[in-house]
């Protein structure tokens, strides 16, 4: 009787040890490139009530407006459109990609740059006098958006 109790654990365990296994490899098999993971932080929970997605399992975000900043439409709104509406003193128009001409190219970074610190006709800031590095980094992005 303990013999026959005996196989009958030990085939039971085998059994789900060899199930165990065939999931295994079915999972293997179906997941996805993008789930593979490559961090310490993999066992967090991305989904659920109160989820939090870990910002080391990706590239920093790029950060567009800071917390309490205006977001690029309300910057440009309020300083850029004066010029950049009409064309100004040779300023490139919204939403006009021929007089924007290669400028896009230099990147959001240089062309950020420019408004900051003035190009020319365009007086430094933008005339947007109480602005943030990334709200003017947001306007000129609005910009881009546009074209
Ligand atoms: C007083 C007019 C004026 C205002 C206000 C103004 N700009 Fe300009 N902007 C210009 C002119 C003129 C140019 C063209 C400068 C040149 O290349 O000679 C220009 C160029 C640019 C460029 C291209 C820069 C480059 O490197 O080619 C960007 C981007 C830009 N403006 C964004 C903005 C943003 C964002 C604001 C508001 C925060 C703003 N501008 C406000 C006149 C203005």
């Amino acid at each position: 009787m303990k013999k026959i109790f005996l196989i009958a654990v030990v085939s039971t365990m085998t059994f789900l040890f060899a199930a165990d296994m065939r999931e295994d490899a079915i999972l293997k098999r179906i997941q996805h490139l993008g789930s593979v993971c490559t961090s310490a932080d993999c066992g967090l929970k991305t989904s659920g009530p109160g989820w939090k997605v870990s910002t080391s399992m990706f590239a920093a975000p790029v950060q567009v407006t800071d917390a309490s900043g205006r977001d690029g439409k309300t910057v440009y709104e309020a300083a850029c459109t004066t010029c950049h509406a009409a064309g100004m003193a040779g300023a490139p128009k919204f939403a006009d990609a021929s007089s924007w001409g290669d400028r896009p190219n230099k990147g959001l970074a240089t062309l950020t740059m420019n408004v900051k610190n003035g190009l020319n006709a365009m007086p430094a800031m933008g005339l947007c006098m109480d602005c943030t590095d990334a709200e003017l980094e947001a306007s000129v992005q609005y910009m881009l958006d546009a074209l």
